[in-house]
């Protein structure tokens, strides 16, 4: 496969502060030049065959290739960032003053970390993590470090070809400069895109189906906040004894002796009970109390939860 060079969707010549000779050095130049190494890199790839060639070959070529790649993805997106008049649309305002508190404070922010690159270079991106369904700003040095799972919507790109034919040595200039011309509106479709993206699929447990689980932090909340709730360790008596510990302040039942403390919950409280990881165990025993109508629940990460949030732990028995 080939890869195509993107149009520059920015319109250079409308540019204000930016000069059109710096925009066109820099796709011609680098944007280019990235596209153009990523090309022979993909063909260098293509015609390897990989049970002969080397590790330290196929090393080199794939780590080039993702930098030249990234490299690519992240001009596109530099480009098409700029061309607007700079004002946040009402929509990202108000995506930006829900995930940082207010635009103003997320600008400190990503102009902060621009400037904090001057003389440095790398890329100062900002991501939607689908996985907590919101924004957040990045470094991404040598072209490669994006995060996992995030989708780019704003890429400032401060490698000094990207100022220096106009700026000099002065890129707090350039940064002012690229904020005048950001692409708001632009920004806004892009951040619609990628709120489309799902989240990292949940675990289904079929043989379970319809068992409410709740997570290990909403519990401790809930705990913490004086709400009523009844938090029992199910977990086999085989695992207590062998693991020894227990979440502070929770109380152990055996799983195969449930008629017999079934009588010292409430009904009118909610119930939550978890084994090891949060599995079958769990899930078996928050079934038989729903059935015995209780509101009860299985926590989803079960004792290993309570280890991985660092709540404290005291020895069984
Ligand atoms: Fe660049």
């Amino acid at each position: 496969m080939r890869y195509h060079l993107a149009p520059i969707y920015c319109r250079p010549w409308l540019l204000n502060g930016l000069s059109q000779r710096l925009i066109e050095s820099h796709y011609e130049n680098n944007y280019g030049g990235a596209l153009r190494r990523l090309n022979a890199i993909t063909e260098k790839l293509a015609s390897l065959d990989f049970s002969t060639t080397p590790g330290y070959v196929i090393n080199g070529l794939k780590r080039e290739e993702l930098i030249a790649l990234n490299s690519t993805l992240l001009h596109e997106l530099y480009f098409a960032s700029l061309g607007g008049d700079g004002k946040p649309t009402e929509k990202l305002a108000g995506a930006l003053a829900n995930d940082f508190g207010s635009v103003d404070r997320w600008r400190s922010e990503f102009v902060g970390m621009g400037n904090a690159l001057s003389g440095g270079s790398g890329w100062v991106l900002l991501v939607y993590v689908p996985r907590d369904r919101r924004l957040l700003n990045q470094y991404a040095a040598d072209h490669s470090q994006t995060l996992a799972g995030g989708v780019p919507i704003l890429a400032l790109d401060m490698y000094e070809h990207a100022y220096h034919i106009d700026f000099g040595a002065n890129a707090r200039a350039y940064v002012d400069a690229f904020f005048r011309n950001i692409d708001w509106a632009a920004l806004e479709q892009r951040y619609e895109d990628a709120a489309k993206v799902a989240g990292p699929r949940p675990l289904i447990q079929p043989e379970f189906d319809g068992v409410p689980g709740i997570a290990v932090e909403e519990v401790k909340e809930m705990m913490a906040a004086g709400k009523p709730v009844q938090v029992l360790d199910v977990r086999p008596r085989h695992f207590v004894s062998r693991q020894q510990d227990i979440a502070d302040g929770i109380e152990w039942r055996d799983p195969e002796q449930l008629q017999q403390w079934i009588g010292e919950l409430d009904k009118s409280e909610p119930v939550v009970v978890y084994c090891a990881y949060g599995f079958h165990i769990g899930c078996k025993t928050a079934i038989k109390l729903r059935d015995a109508g209780f509101d009860a629940r299985y926590m989803n990460s079960g004792h290993s939860g309570w280890k991985a949030i660092g709540h404290p732990l005291k020895r069984y028995g």
